[in-house]
């Protein structure tokens, strides 16, 4: 992987492996017919490897200068290469132009601006519920059935198939902009075979859900999708005996585990899919506190995307059934978010996540005050606590006709704070499993 050129002291290395702090001696390409100023400089920001990235295949690193510091005026603006000619000039510009932007979206250090874009999408619901459940259902098992195949090719030594992936996430994303609740209620039924598919779609619904939360443009909603759906590829290729392994893992198995972020990395390299969506299978397991894996990266070196992905991921496995763990309920895994913020993750975002998740999910089974238990059916943006339930039972735990309930009702004093959620249960609590309930949803309103 890593090989020395004439001069011994540089170090060759894809693009992919470049870190902030390296320093970059020498391209695979003509300083002059690269859009870099200077002959040699200290890559400072994530923007700097993505010009790279867009410029090289392989580069050549300085380690002895690794620690040096750019002068103050050799800042990114005077990094990049201007030109005399007029159109390549207005094309360098929009380049600067669209990383600075991009500076806010990649960095999280705390003082500095905000990791999130500044809010430019308001989507609003087109659909109801009922309309949408109706669409999603056929919509996600489609979506399930695809992404097994994607991922079984992938276990069999096959490439990623991009085409396949990337209209999943279409059908999924078209679903979630018209109403993301009846998507995030798929994505909680479980069927416990087959895990990494399943759980990669449940990602990449809830990453895109995260991210129209966050008012992401359409183009970057379909981007976090696939970085959803692809970042745990890797897994596909290892051993099922220490995948599947309910005991406790050996040093070895450990170190086999961890390695799905390098291999999925390099397997999507090779399918030549979007450098943010490789960065991510590369960066997920990565901790802003730098004690995460495979590079125990910083906070500012990890990409939005992997941080976003981090957060999805932990949450999704953790209210999933393991050969290894129970689940815990979606609010366990919520306090849980809120726990390991600023250590595990970027604050901002999990603060974020947790609005967009909410209390109480769609598909989450909740004991209200006065006994009754029911589904959660769609969230309440303004009112996060006050989602909408389906009533199964009674506070005897007897079955009662379905009806569904909106717990806003208790705002106006319309119904008693006594139908107020009191807690929430995994699946399978009192015999109730959300695979039952899909079609009761067509019928509420
Ligand atoms: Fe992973």
């Amino acid at each position: 992987m890593v090989n020395h050129s004439d001069d011994t002291r540089l170090i060759q290395l894809p693009v992919s492996e470049l870190k902030i702090g390296m320093f970059v001696a020498k391209l695979d390409k003509d300083w002059l017919d690269s859009r870099f100023l200077y002959q040699g400089f200290l890559i400072e920001n994530i923007d700097h490897i993505d010009a790279l990235v867009e410029e090289c295949h392989n580069v050549w690193i300085d380690p002895q200068k690794a620690k040096l510091r750019l002068s103050a005026s050799a800042n990114k603006s005077v990094i990049y290469k201007t030109t005399t000619k007029k159109s390549s000039d207005q094309k360098q510009n929009n380049l600067i132009s669209r990383k600075k932007t991009n500076t806010n979206i990649q960095h999280g250090l705390p003082g500095k601006k905000s990791i999130i874009p500044k809010k430019k999408v308001i989507y609003e619901n087109s659909r109801s519920i009922t309309e949408e459940s109706q669409l999603s259902f056929d919509i996600f098992n489609q979506a399930r059935s695809s992404t097994e195949e994607v991922f079984k090719r992938v276990g069999e030594g096959n490439t990623v198939d991009l085409n396949k992936s990337k209209s999943i996430v279409r059908s999924c994303m078209e679903s979630i902009l018209r109403n993301p609740s009846a998507m995030m209620w798929m994505s909680k039924i479980r069927n416990a075979n087959k895990y990494t598919a399943e759980h990669s779609l449940n990602v990449c619904v809830l990453a895109i859900a995260f991210g129209r939360n966050l008012g992401f443009t359409k183009g970057q909603l379909y981007k976090i999708g696939l970085c959803g759906l692809l970042h745990d590829v890797g897994k596909m290729r290892l051993p099922t005996n220490v995948l599947d392994k309910a005991e406790k893992l050996t040093e070895k198995e450990w170190k086999q585990i961890k390695s799905h972020a390098y291999i999925g990395g390099k397997l999507l390299e090779s399918s030549k899919t979007d450098i943010d969506v490789i960065r991510t299978a590369y960066q997920h397991h990565e901790r802003i506190d730098g004690t995460g894996y495979p590079k125990g990266l910083a906070s500012q070196e990890i990409s939005l995307y992997s941080k976003m992905i981090s957060l999805v991921d932990s949450f999704d496995a953790m209210t999933a059934k393991r050969c290894y763990s129970d689940p815990i309920t979606p609010s366990a895994a919520i306090r849980e978010v809120f726990k390991c913020r600023g250590k595990q993750f970027d604050t901002e975002l999990a603060l974020e996540f947790i609005k967009t998740i909410g209390l109480y999910p769609p598909g989450t089974i909740v004991e209200l005050i006065n006994g009754y238990i029911g589904l959660v059916v769609e969230r309440n943006d303004n009112y996060r606590h006050l989602p909408k339930v389906l009533l199964l039972k009674d506070d005897k735990s007897n079955d009662i006709e379905k009806y569904t309930l909106d717990l806003t009702l208790t705002e106006n004093n319309v119904i008693s704070n006594e139908f107020l959620v009191k807690k929430d249960y995994p699946d399978g609590y009192k015999n109730i499993f959300l695979k039952n309930y899909h079609h009761s949803i067509k019928k509420i309103e």
